[in-house]
């Protein structure tokens, strides 16, 4: 297995572990799981603006359920980090998505803004053995 394989695998993993210990419906709460559904948005913030990724989440946050949440995976640039292995590729997506699109990778503190200006009243952020994180927006 190449590099490259090894890191998709080990993404996979990561994710199907994060998946199934979150949302894994069982007979019982099956009825329940519904109000819970999330909206996840992959690679998708990165190619937009402030201005355009506020209108997507306040979109996403209005047709959310009572209980639910959106699920954003993408990087989160963290300039503090220097032993941060993904550093530089992190940086030169933030300068793809500069050059090619309207959007940016995002700091903390630019996630926090964005989500706050779009009504989320709470959030966490994953961090995973991969480029990108997992930022959990609740509704409620
Ligand atoms: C970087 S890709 C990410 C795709 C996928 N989420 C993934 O993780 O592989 C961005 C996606 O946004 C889609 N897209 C761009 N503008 C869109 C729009 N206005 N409405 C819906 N999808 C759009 C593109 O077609 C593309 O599939």
């Amino acid at each position: 297995m190449c590099r490259v394989q090894k890191l998709v695998a080990a993404k996979l993993v990561v994710l199907v572990r994060y998946e199934a210990s979150s949302w894994l419906p069982t007979d019982k709460n099956l009825e329940q799981m519904r109000d819970f559904l999330p909206t996840l948005l992959q690679w998708i913030m990165h190619d937009w603006d402030e201005e355009h990724c506020t209108k997507i989440l306040s979109n996403c946050y209005r047709a959310l359920p009572e209980k639910g949440k959106v699920i954003i995976i993408d990087i989160v640039l963290d300039p503090s980090e220097e032993a941060d292995p993904y550093s530089n590729i992190k940086n030169s997506f933030d300068l793809v998505m500069i050059a090619h699109t309207n959007g940016m990778e995002r700091t903390r503190e630019e996630w926090h803004n964005l989500l706050t200006k779009s009504d989320f009243p709470s959030y966490k952020i994953f961090q995973i053995p991969n480029l990108q994180f997992i930022i959990e927006a609740y509704k409620a």
